[in-house]
């Protein structure tokens, strides 16, 4: 069975409760659980890690290349800054599905440039939660190509 690891960054184990008019009023729990069943559906493992801190996300990034076939990630204020996270991705070989639960593109002008897109396989923004399930769709597309 393929798996994929969910990366959410900074201040999303807050969703639910931060800016709910923005990023909608689901909780990190029931997010992981629809993704779950999501990838239960496309016969699919997943597996999920939060963090607050970018030295964790770049080695969950670096060591994630032995145990999983794809990852998505929801880099969060990272998106904006690092070029670390971004570096990360770049030196692995595994398909890298960028999401967000906003439209970037429509926010303040510092988020409407993502350090990470370009690094990645492809970006979703601006569905919410679906935006999380399009992801796992777009990583398991990619990895039956
Ligand atoms: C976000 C958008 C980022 O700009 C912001 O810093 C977040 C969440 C999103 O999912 O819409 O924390 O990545």
């Amino acid at each position: 069975m393929k798996k994929i690891l969910v990366i959410h960054g900074p201040n999303l184990n807050l969703l639910g409760k931060r800016e709910t008019n923005i990023y909608g009023t689901s909780d990190l729990k029931t997010i992981n659980s629809e993704i779950s069943k999501k990838a239960k559906s496309l016969k699919i493992s997943v597996e999920f890690l939060q963090s607050n801190h970018e030295g964790d996300i770049v080695e969950a990034i670096g060591g994630a290349v032995k145990k999983y076939d794809a990852l998505v990630i929801n880099p969060a204020a990272y998106t904006h800054t690092s070029v670390a996270i971004r570096d990360a991705i770049s030196a692995i070989r595994i398909p890298v599905v960028e999401v967000h639960l906003s439209n970037i593109y429509a926010r303040e002008e510092f988020r409407q440039k993502s350090l990470i897109s370009p690094a990645a396989k492809g970006s979703i923004c601006g569905f919410g939660l679906h935006s999380y399930l399009l992801g796992i769709e777009a990583a398991a597309a990619s990895l039956k190509r």
